[in-house]
């Protein structure tokens, strides 16, 4: 029997991951699972990517953090935006925002965050420019399960690549890795779910 299967994307910018997984997982089968993306949300009502979203026929909502003064009353309001859908996976796509309790104890499904470097090197929100410039030959893309601190969380899928001889073609690299993997993730999220 076909189960459905509904994910949801939270982001805060240009939204080219969140484009890719729609494209992958909206209206699509895998295994025994019918995905689909019910709500794009965004803590920035001036993200490309909630445009991007629309484009592919997903709800988009948005929920400014500026409108609150405390974090954990956004990441509760976070929680019920959220839970009005019923996910059973949460997908966070350049969302540049640490949640806390307030958001994750409210939560049982898995919440996963992709980020670009090799975890546990290059936290937070400049991590493409930190690792091109280190001293490896290598850089690389995680995607984790989230927790309270900021890019961190058990790794679900990593990998590296050597480094491009300059930040552009790197940040390309990189770019298309995130494509590939954050979908390798998710399947494997779905195979054993
Ligand atoms: C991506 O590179 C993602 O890995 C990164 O933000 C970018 C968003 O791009 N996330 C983080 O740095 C999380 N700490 P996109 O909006 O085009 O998907």
């Amino acid at each position: 029997m076909i189960k459905p299967f509904n994910l949801v994307i939270l982001l805060s910018g240009a939204g080219s991951n969140a484009l890719n997984l729609i494209g992958h997982f909206h209206d699509k089968t895998y295994f025994d699972k019918h995905t689909f993306v019910s709500k794009v949300i965004s803590n920035n009502p001036d993200a490309k990517g909630l445009l991007k979203a629309q484009s592919k026929g997903v709800k988009t909502a948005i929920l400014n953090h500026k409108d609150f003064i405390r974090r954990e009353d956004f990441d509760s309001v976070l929680a019920n935006l959220v839970l009005e859908s019923s996910p059973n996976l949460i997908l966070l796509a350049g969302f540049m925002r640490v949640l806390s309790e307030a958001f994750l104890s409210r939560i049982k499904v898995p919440i996963l965050n992709i980020h670009p470097s090799l975890l546990p090197l290059h936290k937070g929100a400049h991590a493409i420019e930190d690792s091109f410039k280190d001293a490896s030959q290598f850089g690389g893309v995680s995607v984790h399960y989230v927790t309270k601190e900021l890019d961190s969380g058990a790794i679900l899928v990593q990998e590296k690549i050597p480094k491009a001889s300059n930040i552009k073609d790197y940040e390309k690299d990189i770019h298309d890795l995130e494509y590939k993997l954050y979908v390798e993730a998710v399947l494997k999220v779905l195979k054993g779910s």
